[in-house]
């Protein structure tokens, strides 16, 4: 499938990499990627309402698993002030790097470098702990909810927030093939379907009356899929792994770029939250 832009664009690989950025040959991509994704309207949104449910008081300690490029660690450090601070957590050395060249919230932040899985905290030492698009990339996501569930204290707020690639979406011709997409998309990462069993996992740490809420992330140009989702990159990575028909990928894409031609490309992809309280 000879796609625009196809082999130029790694959002397809950068999305399946974030378990491993340190092993990747452009590591400053991943930076670039979330800032870009963190600045959509919907993405603001969605973080507006994950912060929402950590309940946050001034004086609170929080624990930000997988932080990424640390701004939700600054947002949540000003959010607890006075008194209170925020920490992040990541397995990846470029990431812990990227957080430390920008000024702390007056001191309140920290970054330290671990993996979600085994947390470098002693027991009952955070009053909220949160990860955001992160269990999506462990291969044991039931082993990090644990660890989390272990560093919080007793009536600590814990919220997850992830995709579920299952639900993305997008409009063509042949629905069948958007399908398939979809598949390819979940396939590419360690837990691509991780959006649903969100408050499951939370009920299975021992979390009771857990909460869920939905919201979506709706893309109307092929350019910013690309970029985000890796739409062509997907279609025609599949076509070389013999995953799909050259025939019908080819034809699924250049129907694509008619609908993006014309104002009609639409796809999108919904994410989950699921939050509790720490039993005391
Ligand atoms: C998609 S990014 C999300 C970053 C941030 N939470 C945000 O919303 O912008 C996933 C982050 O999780 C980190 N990560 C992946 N697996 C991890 C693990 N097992 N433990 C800790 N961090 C992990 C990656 O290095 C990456 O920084």
């Amino acid at each position: 499938v000879a796609a625009n832009g196809v082999g130029r664009n790694p959002a397809a690989r950068i999305g399946a990499t974030f378990e491993n950025v340190d092993s990747a040959r452009d590591r400053g991509r991943f930076g670039e990627y979330l800032r870009e994704f963190s600045a959509l309207t919907e993405v603001k949104r969605y973080k507006q309402e994950a912060f929402s449910l950590c309940e946050l008081q001034p004086g609170q300690h929080v624990l930000d698993v997988g932080c990424g490029v640390g701004d939700d660690v600054r947002a949540l450090a000003a959010r607890v002030q006075p008194g209170g601070s925020a920490t992040g957590l990541d397995r990846s050395e470029s990431m812990i790097e990227a957080c430390s060249r920008h000024r702390p919230v007056d001191g309140a932040t920290r970054f330290v470098l671990g993996d979600g899985d085994s947390m470098p905290f002693e027991d009952d030492r955070f009053d909220v702990v949160r990860a955001d698009r992160v269990l999506v990339h462990v291969a044991d996501p039931v082993a990090v909810v644990q660890e989390m569930v272990r560093v919080a204290n007793a009536d600590a707020r814990i919220v997850l927030t992830e995709g579920d690639f299952d639900t993305f979406v997008i409009d063509a011709d042949d629905l069948e093939f958007s399908r398939r997409v979809a598949q390819l998309r979940c396939e590419r990462f360690r837990s691509g379907r991780i959006g649903r069993r969100l408050t499951g996992l939370l009920a299975q740490a021992g979390i009771p009356r857990v909460t869920a809420s939905a919201s979506s992330i709706i893309l109307r140009s092929l350019e910013a899929a690309n970029r985000f989702w890796g739409v062509e990159e997907l279609v025609a990575e599949a076509v070389v792994r013999g995953e799909v028909s050259p025939d019908l990928g080819r034809r699924w894409l250049d129907d694509q770029r008619r609908r993006d031609g014309d104002g009609r490309f639409f796809c999108s992809l919904t994410g989950f939250a699921a939050a509790g309280r720490k039993p005391q």
